[in-house]
């Protein structure tokens, strides 16, 4: 059997199921922007059929779509070099995340973390959808036949599966039909953690608002969550091994090193020394820097809802253009009469 050689593409999703946090912009968005800017051919999807495997007001939903994809467009995704969509309007994911979950194990999906944490002592409760997602999650992926996938940290484990549902797929059916996707987890922030305790990552679902900084925080509340971040009373090593230990300290560098795109050394270079009274006001003025031009341009694409709804509408099409001939490969590589 030839392997063939897929040609690359990028794809990436992130749940409407709140606001953004500064974890999706450093850990993710940042990173999809460079990989359009790099001119390859890139679909970027906000993943409202996940957003379901736990209810959400159907108000909500809509309205976080909607500031999702103004986040997109605000922090540099441009929908003439990126297809931008939402997951509900092309429905061969759907189809294809069916076809998946025939294909991926129990025993599989069973050793999934992000699962036993969403659905903590509650598994008997919890909705089917949310004990499936990730074969829905492979099947964004693969129906587009992704060869890179940037996310943050904590999804790898969910990539992993991707690709032994591609093996087992090309295996069962002889193919070499869908491609091995590569994770793309790069930069100082693929793992930002709460403000309020350095053990936990930061997240749209923590209920305390200040464990995290929200997109469309204002200039003072940014402020105002950095001053109160929980640190430690010393003061920042000179050199990265000064940060083990200190996972507090650690996260703020990072952040600063990931929105200054700097290297961790460079940053303890330059604030090596200092205490947090002085460095928190620094990294308070950056993250200001960098999220208040973002958020001044959401709120104003939020003004013209109609035109977003145009943009995903555009998306979809352009999208369906390459997943429909690839979910009807994929039926026809199974034996569906067509
Ligand atoms: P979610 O908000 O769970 O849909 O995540 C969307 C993307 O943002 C995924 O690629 C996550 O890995 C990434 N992400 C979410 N939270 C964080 C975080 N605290 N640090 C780094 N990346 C994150
Ligand atoms: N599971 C991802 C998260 O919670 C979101 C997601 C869904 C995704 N489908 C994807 C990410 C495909 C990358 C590729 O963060």
């Amino acid at each position: 059997m030839t392997t063939p050689t897929f040609t690359p593409r990028v794809f990436s999703g992130i749940q409407p199921s709140g606001g953004l946090t500064l974890g999706n912009y450093l850990g993710a968005i940042k990173r999809f922007v460079q990989m359009q800017e790099e001119g390859l051919p890139t679909v970027y999807c906000m993943v409202d059929l996940h957003a379901i495997t736990v209810w959400q007001d159907p108000a909500d939903l809509r309205h976080n779509t909607r500031e999702l994809a103004a986040g997109f467009i605000a922090s540099g995704i441009s929908p003439e070099k990126s297809i931008l969509i939402n997951q509900s309007q092309v429905p061969e994911h759907a189809q294809l995340g069916w076809v998946f979950s025939c294909v991926a194990r129990m025993g599989w999906m069973q050793r999934m973390t992000q699962f036993k944490d969403k659905a903590g002592k509650n598994t008997q409760n919890v909705s089917l959808g949310l004990f499936g997602y990730p074969a829905l999650m492979a099947a964004d992926i693969l129906v587009y036949h992704a060869t890179h996938v940037p996310v943050g940290e904590d999804q790898k484990q969910h990539l992993e599966l991707t690709r032994d549902i591609a093996t087992k797929f090309n295996h069962d059916y002889g193919v070499d039909f869908f491609p091995i996707t590569e994770p793309v987890i790069e930069g100082a922030a693929t793992r930002v953690m709460s403000l309020r305790d350095g053990s936990k990552k930061m997240s749209k679902s923590d209920p305390s608002d200040a464990s995290r900084i929200n997109m469309t925080d204002d200039a003072d509340t940014i402020a105002r969550k950095i001053r109160k971040a929980k640190t430690d009373p010393d003061a920042l090593p000179s050199e990265t091994e000064g940060l083990t230990e200190r996972p507090e300290a650690r996260n703020l560098v990072n952040i600063y090193a990931a929105l200054s795109d700097q290297s961790v050394d460079q940053v303890l270079n330059e604030v090596g020394g200092q205490q947090f009274g002085s460095f928190k006001p620094l990294l308070a003025e950056l993250a200001v820097a960098k999220l208040s031009p973002i958020s001044t341009e959401m709120a104003r694409l939020m003004s013209d809802p109609a035109e977003i709804d145009r943009i995903l509408a555009r998306g979809a099409e352009q999208a369906r253009e390459i997943t429909v001939p690839i979910l009807e490969k994929t039926y026809e590589i199974m034996g569906m009469v067509r």
